[in-house]
């Protein structure tokens, strides 16, 4: 199965992270290609990353709630937990608060801890090319990347496009890209 390297009983659990970005609207191709793989998946969207997703449709898809809010004190965890996680896609805004260690929607909470339990995660940011320019997104993918998280970031994944046009460059997203890139990174966690 890729994302492991160690033997497991059960099935092994990815988080989708979905964050505000129209491509978050085919997430649901990630979730299908994860579960050809084997991986049980369940999708977390951000505040903004829910308007863009179909929930009821990947909840029937992946048979776990989309998650977006953190749960009330006391009520039960309603996922499974995460072995490894994949962010995509990644907004600028959620790589610069993750980077800095900032934790205000559920997607970064998961985020902040998975990468202090050492879990695989790979993050694909999707943005245009002027808003990639932020010296602080680029220092945020620096950061991540020497913490660890694998940022798959660049024209080899995505070429940039210009503000406005996001849309028309849903359909070459590759798909495939972060489950693999998932499959190499190794196992760090305790
Ligand atoms: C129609 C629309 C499209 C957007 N597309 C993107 C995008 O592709 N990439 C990006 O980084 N931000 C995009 N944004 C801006 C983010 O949605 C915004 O920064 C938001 O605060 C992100 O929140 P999140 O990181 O919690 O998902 C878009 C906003 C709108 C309204």
């Amino acid at each position: 199965m890729a994302g492991s390297q160690h033997v497991s009983e059960h099935r092994e659990v990815l988080y989708v992270i979905a964050c505000g970005s129209p491509l978050a609207r085919h997430v649901g191709r990630l979730v299908d290609l994860a579960q050809q793989d084997g991986w049980e998946v369940c999708v977390v969207a951000t505040p903004d990353g829910a308007k863009f997703v179909d929930k009821p449709a990947l909840a029937r898809q992946t048979g776990h709630p989309v998650r977006t809010h953190y749960k009330n004190p006391g009520d039960p965890d309603v996922l499974p937990p995460a072995d490894a996680m994949i962010v995509c896609p990644a907004t600028v805004n959620t790589i610069n608060k993750w980077a800095a260690g900032i934790a205000d929607t559920l997607a970064l909470g998961l985020l902040v801890e998975a990468q202090g339990k050492g879990l695989p995660i790979v993050a694909v940011p999707y943005t245009n090319a002027a808003m990639a320019a932020h010296p602080a997104f680029r220092a945020g993918i620096a950061r991540l990347t020497e913490w660890g998280v694998t940022v798959l970031f660049g024209d080899h994944v995505v070429a940039l496009h210009p503000p406005g046009t996001g849309e028309q460059h849903l359909d070459a997203f590759p798909w495939p890209m972060p489950l693999a890139t998932l499959g190499s990174v190794s196992w760090s966690a305790a």
